[in-house]
């Protein structure tokens, strides 16, 4: 059977599972991920879960294709319900909103108490994840960029431990480190910038006094990230 293609976006949480790990994979959908790390050897077996019945047929379907049936344990659950603390060291959680990526994390202490790896993609709401992750007592230790047509995604590779507080910019664009190796960054600093500067633009035009705060706020985003992209940009000189 020939070996199962990722694209760049699984790829980048793909290759951060160590070998040898304690693999699963929460709202796993179609398996690629573990069928991809068990015909390379990463792993030996798998978890996957997901919260429906349709997306875990897919994964099976998958499996048996690959011939990984016997590799794989498929659980139909929320989250890490399904899951005894124990049976996983690395868990991915990839394709899902922020928000839902934090509850899950929440529903599950025993990810923090074991100090498990985890490798999240949250497609939406990433400030509010890194801000959740951070007053719960996670680290981000890095954060990959990967891109798919004009998508750019990103992926977290997070342990327990205390993290650096986050300025607000940082919580909108992560915590660059000087020397890394993030060809995608300008793009994604620039989509930020932005994105921010729209959203500053519409609120100034509010006379809701509400707006008004969330104005400021925003308004200091988007300072920092420009602080941010200079920054970045005079590393790379
Ligand atoms: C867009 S797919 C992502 C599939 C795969 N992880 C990926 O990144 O390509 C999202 C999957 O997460 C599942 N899902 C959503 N909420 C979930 C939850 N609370 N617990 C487990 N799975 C969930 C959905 O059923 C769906 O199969």
């Amino acid at each position: 059977m020939r070996p199962i293609q990722l694209s760049p976006r699984l790829c980048s949480v793909a290759e951060q599972v160590p070998k040898g790990a304690n693999f699963a994979d929460i709202g796993t959908d179609h398996a690629y991920l573990p069928v991809w790390l068990l015909q390379r050897g990463v792993i030996d077996r798998a978890l996957a879960c997901d919260l429906r019945q349709g997306p875990l047929n897919r994964a099976r379907a998958t499996a048996e294709k690959y011939g990984l049936t016997e590799a794989m344990e498929f659980r139909l659950c929320d989250g890490l319900t399904g899951v005894r603390p124990g049976e996983a060291d690395t868990i991915a959680i990839a394709g899902m909103g922020g928000e839902t990526i934090a509850d899950i994390l929440a529903a599950a202490p025993w990810v923090w108490r074991e100090n498990c790896l985890l490798l999240l993609q949250p497609m939406s709401a990433q400030p509010e994840l890194r801000q959740w992750l951070q007053t719960h007592g996670y680290t981000i230790a890095r954060e990959l960029l990967s891109q798919e047509g004009d998508t750019l995604y990103t992926t977290f590779v997070v342990q327990a431990g205390p993290m650096a507080a986050l300025s607000p910019a940082e919580q909108w664009a992560g915590r660059q480190v000087r020397g890394e190796d993030a060809p995608l960054r300008t793009d994604y600093l620039n989509r930020l910038i932005a994105q921010t500067a729209r959203a500053v633009e519409g609120l100034t035009r509010s006379t809701r006094p509400e707006d008004r705060v969330r104005l400021d706020a925003l308004r200091q985003v988007h300072c920092g990230l420009l602080e941010l992209r200079e920054e970045w940009l005079s590393w790379q000189r």
